[in-house]
């Protein structure tokens, strides 16, 4: 008999209530003790302890403004890649956190590697969306949940893998999701965050502030030209100091933070991880291509050409001369991914 047809089986959520062991049956899920059940909806299950906290992004707008359709295999193939050079053969479960509409949910189903999943979401909106892109699973496949990633509900050592992407840097308190996600995972078992890392940022913002600098002494710089390179000469600083000032002034800023490699290491020591790697599998490119790319990008995120970035073909160049082998910073790209091993 398949599993989702038992009558009841243990289920890895601890009863918010009373800390008792939730169980869950066809028609639904309850507290063995206090009977607390939660509520679910189109099959999503809501543990959301605020229910008016919800993503500040626009949910309609967000799969074209981010070409989620063109990128789910191949992203779930990179973390496949990062756990098999970790010595994973497969997956047996992994709880994802952050999963918006099912860019990384729709791959991680598709792929053998990864044998249970369950899925999970602030908003409800993404997760609705998510289950449209996914389609239908069995319960032993897809679970999908409503929760915040900083308080959630699962027994202690429940997963083999934790995995976000996109997510950290959202969240005003990343560090309590990462002690959230160093709990909930299994003793070797692994967590694998994709996210903005500063340590390749500062060099756009170092080289934006030249090339401003050098357009201003020419006199040929427009607002929308100064406006871009002003953003990207400041915004490894901004970032840096979010990391550093009081959070709850970033309650209403969609993008956070960026992350230098050497505060996610020592976070993950401090919270008890056995190691830590920063890795990319998107580094045929050199550091100075990486770093003309990113502000090429900000060029066309405003509509502005970017043409004029040939003139300063030697400052790339140079980047990529200086800094190249030595510091291994070719391993390393704009977007990288942590991976915490338990
Ligand atoms: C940039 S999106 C990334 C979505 C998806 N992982 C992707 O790659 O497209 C960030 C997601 O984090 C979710 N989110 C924000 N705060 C959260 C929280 N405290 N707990 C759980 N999810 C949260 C948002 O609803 C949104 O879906």
């Amino acid at each position: 008999m398949a599993k989702s047809m038992k009558p009841f089986s243990s289920s890895l959520l601890v009863c918010p209530k009373c800390s008792s062991a939730v169980t869950s049956a066809s028609e639904g899920m309850a507290c063995r003790a206090c009977s607390w059940s939660p509520e679910i909806i189109d099959g999503i299950v809501d543990l959301r302890e605020d229910k008016t906290f919800d993503t500040l992004l626009d949910v309609n707008a967000y799969d074209e403004a981010h070409n989620i359709q063109a990128q789910t295999a191949a992203l779930a193939n990179v973390y496949e890649r990062i756990l098999r050079e970790k010595g994973c053969a497969s997956v047996a479960n992994v709880f994802e956190i952050g999963a918006g509409s099912g860019n990384l949910t729709h791959g991680l189903l598709n792929s053998p590697f990864f044998c249970e999943i369950h899925t999970s979401d602030i908003s409800l909106n993404f997760m609705k969306l998510l289950k449209k892109r996914v389609g239908a699973h069995s319960p032993d496949k897809l679970s999908c949940y409503l929760l915040n990633a900083n308080n959630n509900p699962f027994r202690t050592a429940s997963f083999d893998l934790v995995l976000g992407h996109s997510i950290l840097h959202h969240l005003e308190q990343f560090e309590t999701t990462l002690e959230e996600s160093f709990r909930v995972t299994k003793p070797g078992g692994f967590c694998v965050f994709g996210e903005p890392v500063l340590d390749v940022h500062v060099f756009s913002g170092l080289i934006a502030s030249i090339i401003l600098h050098m357009e201003q002494a020419r006199g040929t710089l427009d607002r929308p030209r100064r406006m871009a390179l002003t953003a990207l000469a400041n915004r490894p600083q901004i970032k840096r100091d979010h990391l550093e000032s009081d959070r709850t002034d970033l309650r209403e800023i969609e993008d956070k933070f960026i992350f230098p490699i050497n505060y996610m290491r020592e976070l993950s020591s401090s919270i008890g991880f056995k190691s830590f790697d920063c890795t990319s599998f998107d580094s045929q490119l050199s550091l100075g291509e990486h770093t003309l790319r990113l502000i090429k990008h900000v060029f066309n995120q405003i509509k502005t050409n970017a043409d004029f970035l040939s003139d300063y073909a030697f400052l790339f160049e140079k980047l990529t001369v200086n800094y190249g082998e030595p510091m291994k910073m070719n391993d390393i790209t704009p977007f990288s991914y942590f991976v915490f091993s338990k």
